[in-house]
């Protein structure tokens, strides 16, 4: 997306009150996308707000799916299945600034007997599709990428093949598309991943009634599975609640309770690292709904010491590094993060655009091919952030800015929208000067 208009955020002295928090985009996109294939109709509570669970649900009604928000307010959804079919769409289908909609839905594509073309915006048309392109046409989808394997892609699916596969890279996003494929393929897909990634694709096709399972890495499902419409309500977004839990974190004296908060194990990683940090943070009310685990959780500000980023953690925080990137120089010890790589590849090249802004906000920062290094123990001052198009790093460097001597101006702030529209509003409700 294009940087619009910016926000200036100014320092703080305290981060506290009570928040519930629009629905977790992971599973939107994933229950969006089933429900749509599904008999029945499915009613979605607390539905992602971002544009990018929008670019879904575009994309759904351009495959002739009919959905509409249910009156009640909190962004509820109805959405009427069709079953395995989608119609033929008469126009390109629009994934805007996701990833998320163009990798899992071409999962879906792969197995409707018609062609289509999936664009994006400029981010998007930049971002690797090889990842897909080779398995799902091992399964026996045509799929061409314009130039090498960069979006637009032309999709023309049929009559798949399951397959064993290894994943290269781990990714989630990968991982949900060659399940759903699965869906329409003859016999069984397995999909083996190199680290454990987010299991909402899993999850969510289990509350849908397939039948999934899991031996280590190792995830199979069978071909010729129908799904039926659920009832939910989709738990708070755990990777926009990390740019608050951190803010609060900045300050000795912050207490932030967020309920219905996604507490699924394979998201949650942020509370451990977070508690490892000296954080003083506590888990209450955990419920499971439709295999999901949901909580509240309480944080209070305090010591901040260093953390170690890498392995395992850099694939299970990739959302998250960002944020705590951005408050790693306040922190007693500072962080070194490696094995991160794919943030090179996210809605912006991550890792440059943290060392881009840590740097205008006067912070020594090393950058790595895989990484970043942070000393901690630095007094930042305020400075023009360039979102880059990216709502991570607009939201990540708006709570560095709470820490910094003077005002911060962010850039492209708007980008925000894509997970979190609101994000700077909310923020103001829970900053004391
Ligand atoms: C996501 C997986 C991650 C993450 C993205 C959402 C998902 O991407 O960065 O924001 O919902 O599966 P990758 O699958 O590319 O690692």
């Amino acid at each position: 997306m294009n940087p619009g208009p910016g926000v200036t955020v100014r320092p703080a002295r305290l981060v506290s009150g009570s928040l519930r928090l629009p629905g977790d985009k992971s599973i939107s996109h994933r229950y969006a996308m089933l429900a749509a294939i599904a008999e029945g109709k499915s009613r979605l509570e607390n539905f992602s707000t971002g544009a990018d669970c929008g670019s879904t649900l575009a994309c759904l009604r351009t495959l002739g799916v009919r959905w509409e928000p249910r009156p009640g307010g909190n962004n509820n959804i109805e959405i009427e299945g069709r079953g395995p079919e989608l119609a033929a769409p008469a126009a390109a289908l629009d994934c805007g600034n996701s990833g998320s909609t163009m990798r899992m839905l071409s999962g879906i594509l792969a197995g409707q007997a018609f062609c289509s073309e999936l664009i994006g915006d400029a981010s998007l048309s930049q971002r690797p599709m090889a990842r897909i392109i080779q398995p799902l046409r091992a399964m026996g989808a045509q799929i061409r990428a314009a130039r090498g394997d960069l979006p637009p892609l032309c999709l023309c699916g049929g009559r798949l093949q399951g397959i064993d596969y290894m994943l290269p890279v781990a990714s989630a996003q990968v991982k949900s598309s060659l399940l759903f494929a699965g869906l329409f393929a003859q016999g069984e897909t397995c999909v083996e991943e190199p680290l454990r990634t987010r299991d909402h694709g899993e999850v969510a096709l289990r509350a849908f009634g397939a039948k999934v399972s899991r031996q280590g890495n190792l995830t199979r499902i069978a071909g010729g599975q129908t799904l039926h419409a659920i009832e939910a309500r989709v738990p708070g977004d755990l990777s926009s609640a990390a740019f608050f839990f951190c803010a609060a974190a900045l300050f000795p004296g912050s207490q932030l309770v967020v309920e219905n908060l996604l507490m699924n194990p394979t998201r949650a990683r942020l509370l451990d690292i977070l508690m490892a940090m000296g954080v003083h943070l506590s888990i209450t009310q955990l419920e499971e709904h439709h295999g999901e685990l949901v909580g509240t959780v309480q944080i209070a500000g305090g010591r901040l010491k260093g953390a170690e980023i890498a392995g395992a953690d850099s694939a299970a925080l990739i959302d998250e590094i960002p944020v705590l990137a951005a408050v790693a120089p306040f922190t007693e010890e500072g962080m070194r993060i490696q094995d991160a790589k794919e943030l090179r590849v996210k809605e912006s090249d991550r890792i440059h655009a943290l060392a881009l802004n840590l740097r205008a906000m006067g912070a020594e920062v090393e950058e790595r091919e895989d990484g970043l290094i942070i000393p901690g123990g630095q007094q930042l001052h305020g400075a023009q952030i360039e979102s880059l198009g990216d709502h991570r790093i607009a939201m990540a460097f708006a709570i560095a800015a709470l820490r910094a001597h003077g005002e911060t101006y962010i850039n492209g702030a708007e980008a925000a929208v894509i997970s979190f529209p609101g994000f700077f509003e909310t923020l103001e409700g829970l900053v004391q000067r």
